[in-house]
């Protein structure tokens, strides 16, 4: 089966053409194409996403990214685009971005049904509508050769700019949220952090790289909600406690939090501190969502963690899960995904699933569409 995926939820267009095979116990994937274009500059003055630039650069990106994918080699071999399925993302995220992915699939849509599509006996191409936060939970299975059963019980982990999710999941099909944020997703604090300290938009990747010049024990910052009983999250308060740090310490050392490049000087010791600053916020974020994520396996006795979302590509973490791992759980697997940011092969993946259960989502964005 040959998925069209479309994705425009926040700051990135992107567009993937990807095969499907095996049906649900072993489904495999074959990215054809995944193409991302990246509004991060038309943002960054902006400090965040401004929907409404958004929205009009993916009216732009979208007609690029598709004559990208109709020119393309990797096409059908007989010519023209012929998907069996197109698969459009259609929540959460900023309702004026979703809206134009919609938009655009529709019109692929209809474009293609006046043509000589399906051919004899094939299937009609089917438009199916995506939660964004399965794309990402399923973005694992395009690098993955083969999913079967001993990957279950897995406790999912999805950490995005919006979103911090844990999940149980008793099979690929049957999950169920076991917590989340109550307030920021991880994500946001570091987006939150990095302008504290200075650093652009967005901060994610700013702080991980600031913090590898700084000690991760330089600074208690709190680990909110480490020792409570439940799965849930806050990120918030961390936040609060790295801005009162810094103020205090400006106060005390008459420090300014100006951008900085440090290039290849040797690090003042403002330069330091900031560093360790962002390398102790980093670490608590993280022992919390390792803490939290470790008991889920440890209460339901799972076999694999599967961790997804943009902060997914964090070294760091990935890092302290495996050493985590390690001492307290060896034989749990640990797969983190290839594709942590957003982009449009897992919207494929995961429409292709919900295609072969038989599940669609109305198309009409759903900005805060849940899990
Ligand atoms: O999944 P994603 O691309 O978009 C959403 O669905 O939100 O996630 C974007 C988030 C941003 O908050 C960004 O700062 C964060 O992921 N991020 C990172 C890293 N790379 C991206 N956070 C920590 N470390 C990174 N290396
Ligand atoms: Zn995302």
């Amino acid at each position: 089966m040959k998925i069209l995926a479309i994705e425009t939820s926040c700051d990135e267009t992107a567009i993937a053409l990807v095969d499907a095979s095996g049906g649900l116990k072993r489904p495999r994937f074959k990215i054809l194409k995944n193409l991302v274009a990246s509004q991060i500059k038309v943002h960054r003055p902006f400090g965040g996403v401004v929907p409404s630039l958004a929205k009009r650069e993916h009216i732009k990106n979208l007609q690029i990214l598709f004559n990208k994918i109709l020119k393309s080699k990797t096409n059908s071999p007989a010519g023209g685009l012929k998907p069996d399925i197109i698969a459009v993302t259609v929540g959460p995220g900023l309702e004026p971005a979703l809206w134009t992915g919609i938009a655009f699939a529709k019109e692929i849509y209809r474009n293609l049904r006046l043509k000589t599509h399906p051919p004899a006996g094939g299937l009609k191409p089917k438009l199916i509508g995506v939660n964004h936060l399965e794309g990402h939970l399923y973005s694992f299975l395009l690098s993955q050769k083969t999913v079967n059963s001993k990957l279950f019980p897995s406790i999912a982990l999805i950490v995005s700019g919006g979103h911090t999710i844990l999940i149980k999941m008793d099979s690929l099909i049957k999950y169920k949220k076991i917590g989340e944020t109550r307030d920021d997703a991880v994500g946001e604090a570091f987006d939150k952090v990095a302008r504290l300290l200075g650093l652009p938009y967005p901060g994610g990747p700013e702080i991980e790289k600031l913090a590898k010049k700084g000690s991760p024990n330089a600074i208690d910052f709190p680990r909110p909600m480490i020792r409570q009983k439940n799965y849930d999250f806050s990120f918030s308060g961390l936040k609060t406690a790295v801005l009162y740090y810094l103020k205090n310490q400006k106060e005390d050392k008459n420090l300014s939090a100006a951008s900085r490049n440090f290039g290849a000087r040797r690090p003042t010791s403002e330069e330091r501190f900031l560093s360790d600053v962002a390398a102790s916020f980093q670490i608590a974020a993280f022992e919390v969502l390792i803490s939290k994520t470790l008991r889920a396996v440890e209460e339901f006795k799972a076999k694999s963690i599967m961790v997804s979302g943009g902060v997914a590509a964090n070294k760091t973490l990935s890092n302290e899960f495996r050493k985590a791992l390690k001492s307290q759980s060896p034989t749990t697997r640990l797969l983190i995904t290839k594709f942590p940011g957003d982009n449009a092969a897992m919207i494929a993946a995961a429409g292709h699933l919900n295609f072969l259960q038989g599940k669609n989502r109305r198309l009409v964005a759903k900005g805060d569409m849940s899990l």
